[in-house]
């Protein structure tokens, strides 16, 4: 038997301490798979004395995590400290530079240094693992970077971020306000104190970034993703794309277009029929459309301890039976340079809901305006709100209503076109909502 492979654990919060709990609970059946043992040799977090669930008291503890990451103790460092700058970052290029290999669940270090870590990673032929980081539990980066090798993918699209999806689940369900659905999200601990890296996409987009470059081959560009969180989105929304047979999502899509890859976050109507329609609460799920399979749809937990510890261990047994492979699936020099594509540029349906002032004409001087932008109307609802049809029955009150259109295929460039029309002939009470449609 050769020699147990010696871990390094920077960081034991929830994620820390699973793996911790997951490596001494499956310590036989991961020697079997992987023929080497594994062993914890030293651990680094802030707190010594807080207690973590976990037995600590043969490991050596160090407070800085850049000297563990150096510690000639451990073959492969696990940062789970998380954060793009700072501590983590520090530790895994240290780990890199000393030759160790590197397990981690941080998709903001990826996002943003992903290049320069895979290229040290590359330079001392050692592992940057990080399949916890892109959905949780689901085994997506494996998936797409070995179980898809044979194939070309022209879309991969997901939900990457439970708390948003609880959020839109709960105002569907139960007609609820996103301001209402955030507290229960915070009081669940679903949601951070300050939710804004969740609710407004960011957290998203850092995921889909990692997916773009390992599903298309191209240089990781996180600051290349047009991004647009859920905050905006009302309930009449809701309403309006369950009618239409719709529901909202916040995706996370990356697509394969002429000019380049569409890198876009933003809430989204998707069929009610589709896979990724009935992923509910704080599920993830990722879509992958590839020229041999097909479509393909992964489902399971995006978060937790054990779920996210599922993925770092799945790493770390890679390692132990040998397999290094490169951090994007290809050596960096192969990558190819990232082509951004403009949000303007986007080519797809529309639900928008304009708030109009309730006059005879609106809805032909807002059917003008599309046609001149060369957009064609799929279908038009005007609806005042039951509350106003049950007050005012005959509509004396001349409240502002809602008029809402979905299009067939256009061009972002062209609605903004239209919308600024409509806006400039006075016809609009509120700043109009638009939300793209995602067909299968
Ligand atoms: N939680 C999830 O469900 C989940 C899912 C997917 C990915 N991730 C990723 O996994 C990583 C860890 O997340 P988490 O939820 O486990 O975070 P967490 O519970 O906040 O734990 C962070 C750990 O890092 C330690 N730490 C912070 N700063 C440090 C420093 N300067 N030096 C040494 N240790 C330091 C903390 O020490 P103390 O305990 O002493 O304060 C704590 O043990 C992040 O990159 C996160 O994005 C998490």
């Amino acid at each position: 038997m050769t020699q147990p492979l010696r871990l390094g654990i920077a960081g034991l919060g929830t994620v820390g301490a699973s793996v911790l709990r997951m490596i001494a609970h499956r310590a036989e059946a991961l020697t079997a798979a992987t023929g080497r043992s594994l062993t914890v040799t030293a651990v680094s977090a802030r707190d010594r004395n807080r207690d973590r669930g976990v037995d600590l008291s043969s490991l050596r503890w160090f407070d800085d995590p850049v000297a563990l990451a150096r510690s000639e103790e451990i073959d492969v460092f696990v940062e789970l400290v998380g954060g793009s700058e700072g501590a983590a970052k520090d530790a895994v290029e240290a780990a890199l530079a000393a030759g160790k290999h590197v397990v981690t669940a941080n998709k903001a270090l990826l996002a943003h240094h992903g290049a320069a870590l895979a290229r040290a990673a590359e330079e001392r032929g050692v592992a940057l693992a990080y399949e916890a980081s892109v959905a949780g539990g689901i085994p997506v980066i494996k998936a797409i970077r070995e179980g898809l090798a044979g194939n070309t993918v022209s879309r991969v699209y997901g939900i990457l971020n439970g708390t948003c999806n609880y959020i839109l689940s709960r105002m569907e369900a139960e007609g609820l306000t996103f301001e209402a659905c955030l507290k229960d999200a915070q009081a669940l601990g679903y949601a951070e104190a300050d939710p804004t890296f969740d609710v407004e996409g960011f957290d998203t987009a850092h995921k889909l970034a990692i997916l773009t470059s390992l599903a298309f081959g191209v240089e990781i560009d996180a600051e290349g993703v047009s991004v647009e969180g859920i905050s905006a989105i009302q309930p009449l929304d809701l309403t309006m794309a369950d009618e239409l047979g719709y529901r909202i999502k916040l995706l996370g899509v990356a697509q394969a277009t002429e000019a380049g890859i569409e890198q876009r976050v933003h809430p989204t109507m998707v069929p009610k029929a589709s896979a990724i329609a009935q992923v509910m609460g704080v599920t993830n799920a990722v879509t992958v459309d590839a020229d041999a399979v097909g479509e393909l749809t992964l489902i399971g937990p995006g978060a937790g301890g054990a779920a996210t510890a599922s993925a770092v261990v799945a790493d770390i047994a890679d390692i132990a039976a040998g397999l290094v492979r490169p951090t994007f699936g290809r050596s960096v020099a192969t990558l190819a340079a990232s082509r951004r594509v403009e949000m303007q540029r986007h080519e797809g349906g529309y639900y928008i809901r304009l708030t109009v002032h309730d006059r005879t004409g609106v809805a032909a001087g807002v059917a003008t305006r599309m046609a001149e932008a060369n957009i064609s109307i799929e279908s038009i609802l005007q609806r005042r709100s039951a509350q106003a049809a049950s007050s005012d029955p005959q509509g004396l009150s001349r409240q502002p209503v809602p008029l809402v259109l979905i299009t067939y295929a256009a061009t972002e460039g062209n609605v903004r076109e239209a919308l600024a029309a409509i806006g400039r002939d006075g016809l609009l009470a509120e700043a109009p909502q638009l939300i793209r449609i995602e067909r299968e």
